[in-house]
């Protein structure tokens, strides 16, 4: 079976509810979904996986400080040619999400589904909804490799 994992950081909270809306639709797609915050995050938890979807908030104009560190762990896992996604809240910038993007797509050579995801503040119903509609986009790219 396809397998997904979701790496994200949040401060507040509003990140963590996109991540769970996320792995909401790539289930509802038939594909399976777990979660993990970057802090815990390690290269080998990327083994076994088709598709890494990444998630942090813009603070400072940039990623949130664990997904920084955690993209310097992720160079030591070999995911050239995988799916990989991004994702966050922002307050009026958003810088993160294509930061995020930019580095799966040029360092690690991965497949990026790109525009990645940005929702400002804290997602509505109507923002959980487009959550769950690009986690069932990433769980078709799968499905279609
Ligand atoms: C000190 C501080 C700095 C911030 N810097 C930015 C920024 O540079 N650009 C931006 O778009 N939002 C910025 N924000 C807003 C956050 O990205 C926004 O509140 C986001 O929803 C937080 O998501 P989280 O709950 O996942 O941590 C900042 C917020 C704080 C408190």
């Amino acid at each position: 079976m396809s397998r997904t994992i979701i790496i994200y950081e949040s401060r507040v909270g509003k990140t963590e509810m996109m991540a769970k809306a996320i792995e909401e639709g790539i289930k509802e797609a038939g594909v399976d979904a777990v979660l993990k915050r970057a802090t815990n995050a390690k290269a080998k938890d990327l083994a076994n996986f088709d598709a890494v979807v990444l998630g942090s908030p813009t603070y400072h104009h940039n990623m949130i400080q664990p997904m920084q560190t955690f993209l310097f762990e992720m160079e030591k896992a070999n995911l050239k040619g995988k799916v990989g996604a991004s994702f966050g809240s922002y307050g009026w910038s958003g810088e993160a999400v294509q930061m995020m993007s930019d580095t799966m797509k040029h360092i690690f050579e991965m497949d990026v589904i790109e525009p990645g995801l940005k929702i400002q503040q804290k997602p509505d119903e109507n923002g959980l909804q487009q959550c769950r509609e690009f986690g069932r986009a990433i769980a078709e790219k799968i499905k279609g490799k």
